[in-house]
């Protein structure tokens, strides 16, 4: 459904966070390799300012320090700045630091952006580092073949993880770690005592080598029922209609001066702010969108998230939900705008 190549090994986790910590392990794995005078002090993880924290949280659960990751400078777009990779990697060399792996992310949490995942490909294969991409949220809107482009380039990634359990309706939980090198990922982990040996090991993928659990519960079977029951094409069109609300959404906050929106909407999660006075410092500004944020909120009817975007409170109104329509939306913004007016008349 992705399109990915037939040399990319699926194995189902819980979550995304788990499932790039494996990717992390492995990436270390193949540090180890590769540094005679390997020292996990001086390892550096490159990934962008907008990468999600279970990069930096899979990383101190190996054992590397927090100043092991390195945030990359993003474009007005928040997306990663494959030069800004490039100088940081070779500033470390220089430094004789031991880079080791880079975290494309393919829809970032706050707004999501997209790195530029071919053009990351080449800085990390010049490098020689391992290449994970996080496409936790947004990887399963590539099997809408007019979005697969967001993919692009992952094909030469070393690990990718898409969680069915946030845009393609399986319940919480279930993360997808796909990896062209499982080898790499079973030589971190696999350890076979005495009372785990069977006569079958050398026939079968025993999932235990790769990752730290041992017992597994069935979760790809509530992801078969959700094949089975949408079809591929039905999914689709579900993803593809998230998709054209979105963009109606944010063309309703494009329209409206009293709003307006802070970042691109690549897909269906757009990030907005309301302008009620223009005298308003950006702290009033903030302030105020939090209270109208509030306030949506405790209505009950509408559940909004939050980011800051250059300083700027943002507030995010995602579609992923299954039973999300045209006429939520609608809703929705009848009840940004009431509750809008309703606080600036206080
Ligand atoms: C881009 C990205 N990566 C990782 C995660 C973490 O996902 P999980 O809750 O499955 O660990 C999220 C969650 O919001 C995310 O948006």
């Amino acid at each position: 459904m992705l399109q990915l190549p037939q040399k990319f090994f699926g194995i189902i986790y819980d979550l995304a966070s788990v499932s790039s910590m494996h990717a992390i392990a492995a990436a270390r794995e193949e540090a180890k390799q590769k540094y005679h005078n390997f020292d996990i002090i001086k390892l550096r993880l490159y990934c962008s300012e907008q990468a999600h924290s279970s990069i930096e949280k899979g990383a101190i659960t190996l054992g590397l320090p927090l100043s092991s990751v390195v945030k990359i400078k993003t474009d007005e777009q928040f997306r990663m700045i494959p030069s800004e990779l490039n100088n940081a990697i070779r500033e470390d060399i220089e430094k004789e630091l031991q880079p080791f792996c880079v975290v494309a992310t393919v829809g970032t949490t706050s707004t999501t952006s997209i790195d530029p995942v071919d053009e990351i490909v080449k800085v990390s294969k010049q490098y020689n580092l391992w290449l994970h991409v996080d496409a936790a949220h947004a990887g399963s809107a590539a099997i809408v073949p007019e979005v697969r482009q967001i993919l692009s380039g992952v094909e030469d990634a070393d690990s990718l993880v898409v969680n069915p359990h946030k845009w393609l309706f399986v319940p919480i939980d279930l993360s997808v770690l796909f990896t062209s090198k499982p080898e790499v990922i079973k030589k971190a982990f696999s350890i076979v005592p005495e009372y785990l040996k069977t006569d079958e090991e050398e026939k079968v993928i025993n999932y235990m080598d790769y990752g730290i659990q041992l017992g597994r519960r069935f979760r790809s079977l509530k992801l078969w029922f959700v094949f089975r029951y949408f079809g591929v094409e039905g999914l689709q069109n579900i993803i593809r209609e998230h998709l054209r609300i979105g963009e109606l959404f944010a063309d309703f906050i494009d329209r409206n001066p009293n709003f307006e929106r802070l970042a691109p909407t690549p897909l269906s999660t757009i990030c907005f702010r309301a302008l009620p006075n223009k005298k308003m410092s950006e702290n009033q500004l903030n302030e105020f969108n939090k209270r109208l944020m509030d306030e949506i909120n405790n209505s009950g009817k509408l559940l909004l998230s939050h980011t800051k975007l250059n300083d700027k409170f943002t507030i995010r109104l995602t579609i992923s939900g299954i039973r999300t329509e045209e006429k939520h939306i609608l809703q929705a913004w009848e009840l940004i705008k009431e509750k809008f007016n309703m606080l600036i008349q206080n």
